[in-house]
């Protein structure tokens, strides 16, 4: 890929025109980008598909391919990983897909409407933690590896995994830098205790969830943050389109109709939230992204419709063959409604 291909679509908040000349240190960011996005595409044997020329997705293990990237080679990560552990493993992603049983909870349909199935957490028993934690600890030591100084990680959980996520990714090393509050009603929680519900008509055994928790971290910046800026691009957050920085509550309803019909993923996050979060994760719009749990690529289709460079792993071959039907449709997905 060439430098100019490799330069980012102007946005149309774009801080400067065309014909300003660049200054030094923004030009040698952008050939280090294009050398770096040569290496980070082609990276590993596994089978991937191209679906733009700034966007892969690759299938395969997220820590194996990790493990092949060349170090420094990531400016920033945006994922939604698997909490249950197993609820993507084949076994139980089976019964899903059939609709029965394992730790997928298929809620019953209501007034026509067919709701979307959740994994249940709550199965989770001490040993399931204790490989959570191993498995989020052995992902920062590999996130950290590749990311260069000031690399951005945003990464999604739910309010009874997140600590023990955050906790883990912190004590690699990766430095804590705030949470994205997602307000969003999903059908977590709320329930009364089962098989007693008119009994104990009054309970919820816990909170009816609201909000989905996002965890911002980084890696240690190379001095500080403007020299850090200069040298690879990373270190803050890209400010709103009007100036005003980036905020961590973003209202944001469930992904509903036409996006669901053109990217049916259980765990779908919309573009309405991931455009927003993509755009402020490479603070000059120069660099690569990368999301290890690529899923339906609605990281991947955000980072296209921004302009930026970004690349997915998805372990699953259902999943990856629908990244590569529904990119291009996600991507020109208009975003307007709350
Ligand atoms: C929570 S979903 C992400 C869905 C995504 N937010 C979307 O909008 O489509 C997690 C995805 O990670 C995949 N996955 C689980 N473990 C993986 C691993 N070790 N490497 C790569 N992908 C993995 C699963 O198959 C699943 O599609």
């Amino acid at each position: 890929m060439s430098l100019q291909e490799c330069i980012p679509l102007e946005s149309p908040d774009s801080p400067e025109p065309a014909d300003v000349a660049l200054p030094p240190w923004r030009e040698t960011l952008l050939h280090a980008q294009a050398g770096l996005w040569q290496q980070v595409r082609t990276a590993g044997p596994q089978a991937r598909v191209e679906l733009s020329p700034r966007a892969s997705c690759v299938l395969g293990d997220a820590l194996q391919w990790l493990a092949m990237l060349p170090a420094g080679s990531i400016h920033a990560v945006v994922t939604d990983p698997p909490y249950g552990l197993i609820e993507y493993e084949d076994k139980d992603h089976a019964k899903l897909r059939a609709g029965r049983g394992g730790v997928w909870r298929i809620p019953p349909s209501f007034d026509g409407a067919r709701r979307q199935p959740l994994p249940r957490f709550t199965v989770l028993g001490k040993a399931d933690i204790a490989s959570l934690c191993d498995f989020f600890a052995a992902f920062a030591t590999g996130l950290l590896r590749v990311l260069v100084p000031g690399g951005h990680v945003f990464m999604a959980a739910n309010p009874l995994l997140s600590s023990l996520a955050f906790t883990a990714l912190q004590q690699a090393g990766l430095e804590k830098r705030g949470e994205i509050i997602r307000l969003v009603q999903t059908l977590r929680g709320g329930d009364r205790p089962k098989g007693a519900e008119t009994e104990f008509a009054e309970i919820s055994v816990m909170a009816r969830s609201c909000w989905e928790p996002w965890g911002i971290f980084r890696k240690p910046c190379d001095g500080t943050v403007a020299e850090n800026l200069r040298r690879w691009g990373t270190g803050g957050l890209r400010r709103l389109p009007g100036g005003e920085p980036f905020k961590d509550v973003i209202p944001c309803s469930p992904t509903r109709g036409r996006e669901r019909e053109i990217a049916p993923h259980p765990s779908l996050k919309p573009q309405r939230f991931l455009r927003q979060v993509v755009r402020a994760s490479l603070p000059l719009g120069i660099g690569i992204i990368y999301d290890p749990f690529a899923g339906s690529g609605s990281t991947l289709a955000a980072a296209e419709a921004l302009g930026y460079l970004a690349i997915g792993t998805e372990r699953d071959a259902g999943y990856f063959a629908l990244v590569r039907q529904a990119f291009d449709a996600l991507s020109q997905l208009p975003v307007t409604e709350r």
